[in-house]
């Protein structure tokens, strides 16, 4: 295996733990967590595991700025706001959005942790987000994006800075190897503890998390299965692109296997309206692993998940009792933020005692 520069943000192993209560409860399966959401710096998630890769190579080679961009709350650009001021370098977040009237959740946390946050107000290009947009309509998204991106590296540039561009969600060979790593991990934990798992299941955004699982449990001949939850609604090329740059890891790190599309288990049992918008069953699915494990989930990704992991138990798809991990990749500022907070008022703050002191 090919050697790189590599930092620690991530404070790892991650531990591991039975999810005693929903398990019982359920009675179909023993369900344990990894808790990616505690890699430590910057509130932790999965994509410190990438940014270890991706920011050693930005110090290696002279960068002085990391510049990335993602949704209006990405998580993705508060992790590289947290790992960008740990290593001493500057960090941009360019947020797919109008500017919203006041701070929130990731936002208010990438302010705090000293990085600029960029707004792209796309209001005349809103088509883009529809189900199926005319190219021209993304042409001119991709182009604008890109007119921003050269814009804020001149800005920097001026003021002798280099400029380090790091796609959406690390999504990037070099920050798959972070998940390829935690195979590795999670085999050595298992061992350690003697514990045996059927599977292993993960959240699929960009890709990354379940592209890097894939190729470490082919690596490294892992005794399990390894699925996938999708988190926003995919298609055929979404799992190419995911091949393609897992397979960009394989590579680069000359690991000598690849991951294929028969090794792909993926479900979409769980998305709700839609990317990031508020819905009951995610929500529901949140207050009841709370209530029951002290766990904290979010609306937009992991809420999501552990739904559709509960339901793939419940109706037995994955059939009974078999033990089941399920990596916990953070997210949880999501919370904090104007619409879901709406979302939760009238279930959380209706019922309400209140005693008011009378002398
Ligand atoms: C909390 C959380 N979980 C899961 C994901 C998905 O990870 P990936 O992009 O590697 O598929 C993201 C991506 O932004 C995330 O923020």
């Amino acid at each position: 295996m090919k050697k790189v520069s590599k930092v620690q943000s991530a404070l790892l192993p991650t531990p591991i733990h039975k999810m005693k209560r929903i398990s019982e409860e359920i009675g179909k399966a023993t369900i344990y967590i990894k808790r990616d959401d505690l890699t430590g710096i910057g509130i932790g998630g999965n994509k410190l595991r990438k940014l270890d890769y991706i920011i050693g190579d930005a110090i290696d080679k002279g960068y002085t700025t990391v510049l990335t961009s993602g949704g209006r709350q990405t998580n993705h650009g508060r992790l590289t706001a947290a790992a960008a001021a740990k290593f001493g370098l500057k960090c941009v977040v360019i947020c797919n959005g109008p500017k919203p009237e006041k701070m929130s959740g990731n936002l208010v946390l990438s302010r705090i942790l000293g990085s600029e946050i960029v707004f792209m107000d796309l209001k005349e290009l809103e088509q883009v987000f529809d189900k199926n947009p005319s190219q021209e309509i993304i042409d001119n998204y991709h182009s604008f994006v890109e007119s921003v991106q050269q814009k804020v590296i001149k800005k920097y540039e001026a003021q002798g800075d280099k400029v380090y561009v790091i796609p959406m969600g690390g999504h990037t060979p070099l920050g798959i190897m972070g998940y390829v790593d935690c195979v590795k991990e999670i085999m050595e934990q298992n061992d350690a503890a003697g514990r045996k798992i059927d599977y292993l299941v993960a959240g699929n955004g960009s890709g990354g998390t379940y592209g890097g699982l894939l190729l470490g449990a082919k690596l490294y001949n892992a005794p399990f299965k390894v699925i996938g939850i999708n988190i926003a609604g995919k298609d055929e090329r979404a799992t190419e692109d995911i091949i393609e740059v897992t397979n960009g890891t394989s590579d680069l790190f000359e690991l000598g296997v690849k991951i294929n599309k028969e090794d792909f288990t993926l479900y979409e049992n769980s998305l709700g309206t839609g990317y990031n918008q508020p819905d009951e069953e995610t929500r529901k699915a949140m207050y009841r692993i709370a209530s029951r494990e002290g766990i904290l989930t979010d609306p937009c990704y992991t809420g999501k998940v552990f739904n559709g992991l509960l339901k793939l138990v419940e109706d037995e798809t994955i059939e009974k009792d078999k033990n089941i991990m399920v990596v916990h990749t953070g997210g949880t500022p999501g919370i904090w933020t104007e619409e879901h907070l709406d979302a939760m008022h009238d279930e959380l703050w209706n019922d309400i005692d209140v005693y008011e002191y009378k002398k």
